[in-house]
């Protein structure tokens, strides 16, 4: 473990040196097809993933892979443009260090962002849905192993996971805006394949609203080191099996794409008002 927050200290060390020092409120991580926000950052300090010691490097072409260090809707944050994915072959531990160092570096809010598949049919392709709750069926951990004592403590609280307090105010945002927020609970799959249609019953029975191949393990290292965590998915497409239709990389991207005004208009929304 010492070793791990040896490297902590490293890799946040780093990224301190590069940016004034100014205390960063949130942090915020940009998934697939979701990263244009991170260009619109003002007074912004770019640092590529390649570039801070001890760092993964996302293998997937529509992560940009940086941090974006600014002012958004006047607030001081870190943003993530990319992430790595279990899928890519990291372990979960690695795909939790960048969460881990935003913590290092004073970050205690953290908006994590999706696309996902939509396994609730009463929902439409191109909604975004808070994440009221997840599901992790796939057997590992990112804080398995050895604790490190200096973050959190070995056994920790996920009751309340996605923060009840800052849900409300993501839907006062949404209001405001007359954007549709819907709200459910998503469902971890490894990836890279999509899953089967049969699985996709399954997730419904379990009770998930959406599926996806990220976020649960970031979420779950920012409840260990004890950080508020809002999330929210754009369900970029129907869960296979749903329609008569393959689900698509191209069709995630597209509508990613199409829904952007809207996603960027509440993040920034949550953003300045998010105390
Ligand atoms: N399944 C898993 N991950 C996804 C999906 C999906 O249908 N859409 C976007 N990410």
């Amino acid at each position: 473990m010492d070793d791990l927050m040896a490297k902590l200290n490293e890799s946040a060390g780093f990224i301190k040196a590069r940016i004034p020092a100014k205390d960063i409120e949130i942090g915020i991580q940009l998934g697939s097809g979701l990263g244009g926000l991170g260009d619109e950052i003002e007074d912004a300090v770019y640092i590529p993933y390649s570039e801070v010691p001890n760092f993964p490097v996302s293998t997937v072409a529509s992560h940009k892979g940086r941090f974006v260090v600014g002012t958004l809707s006047g607030r001081r944050v870190i943003c993530m443009q990319g992430r790595v994915h279990f899928y890519e072959g990291y372990s979960m531990d690695k795909v939790v260090f960048p969460v881990q160092v935003m913590r290092m570096l004073g970050v205690k809010k953290l908006l994590v962002t999706n696309a996902a598949g939509c396994v609730n049919k009463d929902w439409s392709i191109g909604e975004l849905m808070l994440i009221r709750d997840h599901i992790k069926l796939i057997a590992d951990n990112p804080m398995r192993g050895p604790n490190p004592e200096a973050l959190g403590q070995r056994f920790f609280d996920m009751s309340d996971a996605y923060s009840r307090e800052a849900r409300a105010l993501a839907r006062g945002c949404a209001e405001k805006l007359g954007i549709t927020l819907r709200e459910g609970v998503y469902q971890i799959f490894t990836g890279p394949c999509f899953e089967t249609p049969a699985e996709i019953r399954f997730a419904r029975l379990c009770g998930a609203d959406a599926v996806g191949m990220s976020t649960v393990p970031e979420v779950i290292a920012a409840n260990h080191c004890g950080m508020k965590v809002l999330g929210i998915s754009c369900l970029t497409n129907m869960a296979a099996g749903i329609l008569d239709a393959p689900v698509t990389d191209e069709e995630v991207c597209i509508t990613a794409n199409r829904v952007k005004k809207d996603f960027e208009a509440l993040v920034r929304e949550i953003i300045g008002a998010w105390e």
